[in-house]
C-alpha cells in the first residue's frame, strides 16, 4: 500500500512536469529494475558524460533540437523519461525486457530522442537529435533496448546499447568536443558498427517501481 501510493505519488509528479533541480532526486541502488515512466539519465560508459538536450538547434543537417554528452552530473536537462512506443500495451510501471522497442523523451522540453540519416556535425556519422511533442512521435523515435549479457529485464547496474530502429544506428558517443558550447560538451551520434562507445548506463533518476513483472 504504501509502495503503490508512492508511485502515485511519483506518477503525478512527473505529469506535473515538475522541476527536478529543485527537488531531490533519489539515487537508485544497484540492480534496480527500470520501469515505463521513470525518469533517468544516461551515462555513456567509458567518458561518464551524460544523455544531454536543451532547447538549442543544431547549426547543421536537421536544424532540430541538439543533443551532446554533458559532463556534469546534476543538470536537469539530462532527464529522460523512459516511455513505450504508440502500440505498446506496456503500461507506466511495468519492467522492460530484453529486445524491446522504447522511446526516450526528453523531460524538459517533452521532445523525443530521435535520429535519422542527416549527418551528425563533428564526426558525420548519423545525426541524433530531439523532435516532436507529447501529441507527435514516429518510428523515428523507435530505439531496441540491448541488455548486455543475460539479464531479462532492464536493471540500472547493466551495461546497454540503444540501437536506433529506422536507420540501425547504436546511440554513440566519444571524445569528439564542441568548441563553441560552454562547458565541453561532446558529439552523440548513430554508428552502425558495434563498438565499445555505444555503451550506456542508466544513472541518476527516479525510478517508479516496478508494479508488473513483464509478461
Ligand atoms: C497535445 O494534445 C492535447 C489534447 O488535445 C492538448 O491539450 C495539448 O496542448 C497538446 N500538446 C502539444 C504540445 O501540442
Amino acid at each position: 500500500m504504501a509502495l503503490s501510493l508512492f508511485a502515485l505519488a511519483i506518477f503525478l509528479f512527473l505529469n506535473l512536469d515538475a522541476d527536478f533541480s529543485s527537488t531531490p532526486v533519489s539515487a537508485a541502488s544497484e540492480g534496480v529494475q527500470i520501469s515505463y515512466g521513470s525518469a533517468i539519465k544516461l551515462m555513456h560508459e567509458r567518458t561518464k558524460f551524460r544523455l544531454h538536450s536543451h532547447d538549442v538547434p543544431y547549426g547543421s543537417g536537421s536544424g532540430q533540437q541538439s543533443v551532446t554528452g554533458f559532463p556534469g552530473v546534476d543538470d536537469a536537462n539530462s532527464y529522460w523519461i523512459v516511455r513505450s512506443v504508440l502500440d505498446s500495451p506496456a503500461k507506466q510501471g511495468d519492467a522492460i525486457k530484453a529486445g524491446s522497442i522504447i522511446r526516450l523523451q526528453h523531460m524538459r522540453t517533452r521532445r523525443w530522442l530521435h535520429s535519422h540519416l542527416h549527418a551528425s556535425p563533428i564526426s558525420g556519422n548519423l545525426e541524433v537529435s530531439c523532435f516532436g511533442d507529447d501529441n507527435n512521435s514516429d518510428t523515428g523515435d523507435y530505439w531496441k533496448l540491448e541488455i548486455e549479457g543475460n539479464g531479462k529485464t532492464w536493471r540500472q547496474d547493466q551495461r546497454i546499447r540503444l540501437r536506433h530502429v529506422d536507420t540501425a544506428g547504436y546511440l554513440h558517443s566519444h571524445d569528439k568536443k564542441y568548441t563553441r558550447i560552454a562547458g565541453g560538451q561532446q558529439e552523440v551520434c548513430g554508428v552502425r558498427e558495434k563498438r565499445p562507445d555505444n555503451v550506456w548506463l542508466a544513472a541518476e533518476g527516479v525510478y517508479l517501481p516496478v508494479t508488473t513483472e513483464s509478461k
